[in-house]
């Protein structure tokens, strides 16, 4: 018996039924019934939990919309859906690489963006992030992250139908497509946001919008500042003197996911990209989204509810569409949104800091002791792994996990933040505060790899090295930009072998450096961020196949990693074992796995290990034999290609890695 306020689940089916289209064949509705029964119990449970039982109605119509949008969604997407169901997995391979890029910055154009394909063919990616290119305000959209209509493309960038078109010949390259959703919040120019102000009854509730700053002052007392450069606290003003919940910057609005109307709309704008093509999406700042008074309005159990109300309607509807987690939090809350029913996938924040963290104090401490207990993730769900995003580097360690070494957070985060921006004598790093809040301490950094890794430093030496062309002055700058280079290497060495998807952000294979160009663009020159967000570099791609240029040092030693990653079994999947090199500078790890794929067919199921040591010191490093003892006398150095002994112990040189097969 159903209470006054819930509707037997027999009229929901109904109602579905009066949904169906004559052209809908009885296979294809059959399919999303099925899904229907498998997810309505789970679905209709998070939807009341988040909004009472007596949210039926809204429910209903979150579900017919579902069933639309299943009868719209093209045939090869359904015929994708029903391959993935069968390999769940995909994602997890060893043959998985990720890039990252502006459609803008790096091509143009979508219809330019094709041409770059067979570039992507050859790097080896398997899945794009194409940053956001959706309509947006144009003189400020903070890249694209304010959204004016999720159904339009950028004018300047091409159209929806491009997009879909790009979708498929992507995946025709075995390339899956990744695009933002942007949920917690819509740019001010949004349909929803003009009605709102508006006063429209249908969407006034689709924001947080207050009369004066009573409710303002009492949220704020407890919530973070996010863009304290652009405005400080979490609201704006607006023209008629009311305040409006602005995370982010003044002309991104938050959305009032309290008002289940507004789980409504974003599900169907999310269903309605999943249908051009879009395999996965990144569902951005995913800690925001539920505000509860007196709270940090992050993270609350309902956003977690919320992400798993989005995931189920995605199984009813577009059931191969993933979820990425972009959560840059505090380590112990970025893992809570991973898992098969809430996100899939997950940025790796943690292991990015720490590898930045490494590099900086030579130590890898905080990185062994982050693999070793905040690695592993459920199964049906994969890290991605990066080495710089297109936004800043936060120092989101635990404090905890770092006081047993006796490191104080607060003041180590000072440390790696005068280090990374060139404050602190003998750095490589020319990196650029990102809101630098001197009320608070807190600061972050922001800087393409090569800068942060030390290129910049090598390539343009300071003026105080004045005119001082000698040989021995070239043959410094040299040897720092050899430094530079292994160091990119190096960082990119840990995200291809931890296990999940590495992400490269494109540009960076071939060393791009910083682009200060954004300080003469008023829209820009307020955000930092944007010196590492350079445009396409040309020259440095055209010299990528020439391993005496910085660009062609970087990029042929990556796709050589990259290469071997894709013959390594052993780092599919995330199972990872810790391998103490008992030497301060040395991290290591164990993948075991199976050294050949075809072996998953029972005749072969030897366990393989493939065991990587990496080396964060300027100087090389040894590993004792003592404490290779338990290894065989020799392995194959992947690499290299190369048998070497590993008995008599190993020196590494500076930044020198290597990955054995046992
Ligand atoms: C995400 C994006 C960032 C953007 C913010 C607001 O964190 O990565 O670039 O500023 O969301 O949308
Ligand atoms: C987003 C922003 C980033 C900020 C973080 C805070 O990721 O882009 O700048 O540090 O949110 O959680």
């Amino acid at each position: 018996m159903s209470s006054p306020h819930t509707l037997p689940e027999g009229r929901f089916r109904a109602a579905l039924e009066s949904a169906r289209r004559e052209s809908t064949t009885d296979a294809d509705w059959e399919s999303f019934q099925a899904r229907f029964g498998a997810e309505f119990p789970r679905l209709r449970s998070l939807f009341h939990r988040i909004y009472g039982p007596g949210s039926d109605d809204e429910l209903l119509q979150v579900v017919l919309d579902a069933a639309t949008s299943w009868q719209d969604r093209p045939a090869d997407l359904k015929a994708l859906d029903a391959d993935r169901a069968m390999t769940s997995d995909w994602f997890s391979s060893h043959r998985m690489l990720g890039g990252v890029c502006y459609v803008g910055l790096y091509a143009g154009s979508l219809a330019r963006l094709r041409e770059r394909i067979p570039y992507f063919r050859e790097l080896g990616l398997t899945y794009l992030h194409l940053m956001p290119l959706f309509l947006a305000p144009e003189e400020n959209s903070d890249g694209g992250y304010a959204v004016s209509s999720y159904r339009n493309v950028d004018p300047a960038l091409g159209t929806m139908d491009e997009l879909a078109d790009l979708a498929r010949e992507l995946r025709e390259s075995g390339i899956a497509l990744v695009v933002d959703f942007i949920f917690n919040h819509t740019s001010d120019e949004h349909e929803w946001a003009r009605r709102a102000v508006a006063g429209d009854p249908d969407y006034r509730d689709f924001y947080w919008i207050y009369p004066d700053r009573d409710m303002p002052d009492a949220y704020e007392r407890t919530v973070r500042e996010i863009f304290p450069d652009d405005h400080p606290g979490s609201f704006v003003q607006l023209e008629d003197g009311r305040w409006i919940w602005a995370t982010f910057h003044s002309f991104q609005w938050d959305l009032n996911y309290g008002n289940p109307r507004v789980f409504r709309a974003m599900a169907g704008e999310m269903l309605y990209l999943a249908n051009q093509g879009v395999d996965i999406v990144r569902m951005d700042a995913v800690a925001f989204i539920w505000k509860q008074l007196g709270t940090t309005c992050e993270s609350l159990p309902e956003a977690h509810l919320l992400l798993r109300a989005f995931n189920a309607v995605c199984r009813l509807a577009a059931p191969s569409l993933l979820f990425k987690s972009e959560a840059i939090v505090h380590p112990d809350e970025v893992v809570q949104y991973i898992d098969p029913g809430e996100c899939q996938l997950s940025y790796n924040p943690l292991q990015m800091a720490l590898i930045w963290n490494s590099l900086a104090t030579r130590e890898v401490s905080l990185l062994a002791q982050a693999l070793e207990r905040r690695h592993d993730i459920p199964e049906g769900t994969a890290w991605v792994n990066y080495v710089r995003s297109h936004d800043d580097i936060g120092w989101t360690f635990s404090d905890e996990d770092a006081a047993e070494f006796g490191i104080d957070g607060y003041d180590h985060r000072r440390f790696l933040n005068a280090f990374y921006v060139d404050r602190f004598p003998g750095s490589f790093a020319r990196g650029v505060p990102f809101q630098d809040n001197p009320r608070t301490g807190d600061c972050r950094i922001s800087g393409t790899t090569a800068s942060l890794a030390g290129l910049e430093a090598a390539a343009i030496p300071g003026l105080d090295q004045g005119d001082d062309t000698s040989a021995a002055a070239d043959g410094a700058a040299d040897t720092a930009a050899d430094a530079a280079v292994a160091r990119i290497l190096l960082a990119h060495s840990i995200i291809l072998s931890t296990g999940g998807i590495p992400l490269l952000y494109l540009g960076d294979e071939v060393g791009q450096l910083n682009d200060y160009s954004y300080l003469d663009d008023p829209a820009k020159a307020g955000d930092s961020r944007w010196v590492g967000r350079p445009v396409y570099p040309a020259e440095a791609y055209a010299q990528r196949n020439d391993p005496t240029t910085h660009a062609g040092a970087v990029f042929t030693g990556l796709t050589r990693l990259i290469q071997v990653r894709k013959h390594t079994p052993e780092f599919a999947g995330g199972r990872l074992v810790p391998f103490h090199t008992r030497n301060p500078h040395v991290l290591g790890y164990q993948r075991p796995g199976r050294p050949d794929s075809r072996s998953d067919s029972r005749s072969d199921s030897r366990e393989s290990i493939v065991v990587v040591f990496a080396n964060f010191a300027d100087t090389a490093q040894e590993i004792t034999a003592e404490t290779l003892s338990g290894l065989p006398e020799s392995a194959l150095e992947l690499i290299t290609g190369e048998r070497e002994l590993l008995r008599p112990g190993l020196t590494l040189e500076p930044h020198g890695v290597r990955w054995y097969r046992l």
